[in-house]
């Protein structure tokens, strides 16, 4: 027989949790594990604080959520507009954001809005997001800890929606404030802002809304794919707008805060949950499409909207208790997706569950949430990029309680995390990331070479880089296959927003310079990794540059910072013609430093003449065609060891025929032992058995593939590692180097 309760609001008794408090730090600690000591004695009870019920067993929350008609969502956004603003925000607009109306006027701002973030396009975003998460972690990855939650959770997610809404870097800082002021007038419904800072919310909150109506005017006729312009321009069958410009800024207003605090805090949990939980974050760095599991887990486990409300239409019961019309409701969603009574292990954090989706994190009927796309593509994506850049990360105190207190919202606002700088070093030289970069300029560079600026499309900064460094470049060959070229980077290092490199076309090449020259045009978009360098300028009092042809290209970067740092240096810089060398202009103003050697007017540079004293206090690098490289090296063979630096374009031509015999190759790491081919690398062997290596070149010139070296002689084929650092044996490149001795076995950090 069930106890039939009536609320305070009818003159009867309901049921309360004493031990409920939604403003402790219990609760902000775990909402879950807090609902989980009243869930069973009090599934529905009355919340004096809230002046509400709270609905916490999975059963009742579903019944509350899929019955829009009975539990309305109109009073969500009930908040008084004070009165000199309703001149321009009419009192009644409030009340109509997406969360707090019913259909069938939900319906119509949902389908508009929904426009704007279909599961397909939020999964085409990955690669943006995964490059905007890595320049944010550039920022502070060198400080070995963060406040993660502001210097990275945050800022990727508000910086993403502004893009999502094609807002540009001007308007951020209002977009912020408009994310915290909307947050602030939501909860005031339940706690009241008090002067003087309602008054500077709310103006904040409509000079905002107003600046966004202007954008929004202009953008009704655009045709442009942001979520701003796909609103202005829905129209409805007889050709009118569907949306009016306020209510459109005040759906924009909620998208500044749904759109960016809630996946924000999802993230930062996961980051609690996985230091709490080392075999799920080694399961997910071993196999990354594990990050939507683990997204999906910490939102189970504990939501980011750990509650949604609804007013109830009619007296009702629910668990044997009466709930009078009229009457809020908290749907605690937190405990409904640790209910017992459906979730199997429900505190375990497991992300190797059967239904990883099976939660009401994203709440469910009519209301599910319209950015559920982007939050998971966001989230999943946030994850992976942090935990490939820092593996060591733990939060500094997971405790950590700094939360704006809005009762049963406990939104987190600090989440201080360190990690190891040893482990940032061996990630980066593990990891080959990628940039999605726009054709900025194009310019003829000299006869058969041209200088592309390759720019971020949303103009921000790109990944830093020191002289010498090259980016592969991601290209579709004639007959649709993938080619992987590495041009030496040629613009100023300090100059972040663009990178410049310059191609020569090659006839007799393999393609890529000829695809390059045939199809990147101004506009045109291009993958391409981050900067990577096998050819570091190491400090010197003097430096001798020799450049042949295109190889120039690093030379200059390396020009550059030689006079920055105030270092003597000479180049000289030959070629075919003079019309044939690019960059000369460039390089006129410094004077007698430069010596250019046209190949039609003085012959080939003296190589003999210059290098024939040798000086202890001088680097030559060189760069250029393979015939240049090797005269360089012939003629300093009696300059000091490593004081030869040589960056190759193709694959080193050894005096004697190499010869190839198996091996076996021990991978520390996977704890998998391999038998290297005679007629195999040790990249094709590790490819053949299901190993995550990463290569570009494979012809040992790029240093992609270079791999810490536990025990075992190297043979060293590559064009990279100097003299010295053969002789160290600490890497090897395994695209090219193979085992010597009379045993050969290698074990292989990998
Ligand atoms: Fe380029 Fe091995 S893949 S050096």
């Amino acid at each position: 027989m069930t106890t039939i309760h009536t609320p305070p609001s009818a003159g009867g008794h309901a049921p309360v949790s004493p031990s409920f408090n939604a403003l402790g730090d219990d609760y902000f600690r775990d909402p879950a594990k807090h609902f989980a000591g009243v869930r069973e004695a009090t599934p529905v009870f009355w919340y004096d604080y809230l002046n509400a019920w709270i609905v916490t067993s999975r059963e009742d929350c579903l019944e509350v959520l899929g019955d829009w008609q009975l539990f309305s969502s109109a009073q969500n956004s009930a908040a008084e507009v004070p009165s000199q603003h309703h001149a321009v925000y009419p009192p009644e607009l409030i009340s109509m954001m997406i969360v707090g109306q019913d259909p069938p006027t939900h319906t119509r701002s949902r389908q508009v809005a929904q426009r704007g973030f279909t599961k397909e396009r939020m999964e085409r975003l990955r690669p943006e997001i995964e490059a905007r998460a890595h320049r944010i972690i550039d920022k502070f990855e060198a400080n070995g800890s963060a406040n993660l939650m502001e210097e990275y959770s945050l800022e990727l997610t508000t910086q993403t929606i502004m893009a999502l809404l094609g807002l540009g870097y001007e308007y951020d800082p209002m977009m912020r404030q408009l994310r915290d002021d909307e947050a602030a007038i939501l909860s005031s419904a339940h706690e009241p802002l008090l002067e003087p800072r309602r008054s500077e919310v709310w103006d904040r909150f409509v000079n905002a809304n107003l600046v966004l109506r202007d954008i929004i005017e202009s953008r009704r006729e655009s045709d442009a794919d942001d979520i701003i312009s796909v609103m202005a321009s829905a129209k409805d069958a007889h050709g009118a707008y569907m949306l009016s410009t306020d209510l459109i800024g005040l759906h924009l207003s909620e998208f500044a805060m749904a759109g960016a605090d809630t996946t924000a805090q999802a993230m930062t949990n996961a980051v609690i949950f996985l230091s709490q939980h080392p075999d799920a974050l080694a399961d997910a760095i071993a196999e990354p499409t594990l990050w939507s599991n683990v997204f999906e887990e910490t939102v189970r486990r504990r939501p980011s909207s750990t509650f949604t409300s609804r007013t109830a239409m009619k007296d009702v019961e629910l668990s044997g208790v009466r709930i009078s019309k009229g009457d809020m409701i908290f749907v605690s969603l937190a405990s409904a997706n640790t209910d017992p009574t459906y979730v199997d292990r429900p505190f375990e954090f497991d992300i190797h569950r059967p239904n990883p989706t099976d939660h009401l994190a994203f709440t469910a009927g009519r209301h599910t949430c319209l950015g559920n796309p982007l939050a998971r593509a966001q989230g999943s994506t946030g994850l992976k990029v942090l935990f490939e850049r820092l593996p060591s990360i733990r939060p500094s105190n997971p405790d950590e309680l700094d939360f704006l207190r809005m009762a049963l919202l406990p939104v987190r606002r600090t989440l201080h995390a360190a990690w190891d700088l040893a482990d940032v070093e061996r990630s980066r030289e593990r990891t080959v990331r990628t940039l999605n970069l726009q054709v900025s300029k194009r310019v003829t560079a000299s006869d058969g070479v041209i200088s592309l600026d390759l720019t971020h499309p949303d103009g921000g900064e790109l990944p830093q880089w020191k002289a010498g460094a090259h980016v592969d470049l991601h290209l579709a060959g004639t007959g649709g296959q993938r080619i992987v070229r590495q041009y030496s980077l040629c613009s100023d290092p300090e100059d972040l927003s663009s990178y410049r490199i310059g191609v020569l076309r090659e006839p007799a090449g393999r393609g890529g310079s000829a695809a390059i020259h045939d199809l990147l045009v101004e506009g045109s978009t291009v993958t391409v990794s981050w900067p990577r360098n096998n050819f570091r300028l190491n400090p010197t009092r003097n430096y001798l540059f020799i450049a042949g042809g295109i190889g120039i290209t690093p030379i200059l970067a390396m020009v550059r910072e030689a006079e920055r740092t105030g270092t003597n240096w000479q180049l000289i810089y030959g070629g075919r013609t003079r019309n044939s060398m690019a960059f000369l202009e460039e390089l006129a103003p410094y004077g007698s430093r430069v010596t250019v050697v046209p190949q039609d007017e003085f012959g080939h540079i003296d190589l003999p003449g210059i290098l024939r004293d040798s000086r202890e206090d001088t680097l030559v690098y060189a760069c250029g065609p393979e015939p240049l490289l090797r005269a360089t090296e012939s003629n300093a063979a009696h300059w000091p060891k490593d004081s030869l630096r040589l960056e190759r374009f193709a694959p080193k031509i050894f005096d004697a025929p190499t010869v190839n015999l198996p091996f076996e190759v021990e991978f520390s790491m996977s704890k998998k032992t391999v038998v290297v081919h005679a007629d195999e690398s040790i990249l094709e062997a590790a490819e053949r058995i299901g190993l995550p290596v990463i290569s570009s070149c494979k012809e040992g010139t790029c240093g992609t593939c270079e791999t810490p070296v536990i025990e075992g002689q190297v043979d060293h084929r590559d064009s990279i590692l100097s003299p010295t650092e053969q002789q160290a044996n600490e890497t090897m490149m395994i695209c090219v180097s193979r085992a010597t001795g009379t045993c050969p076995r290698l074990i292989l950090d990998a």
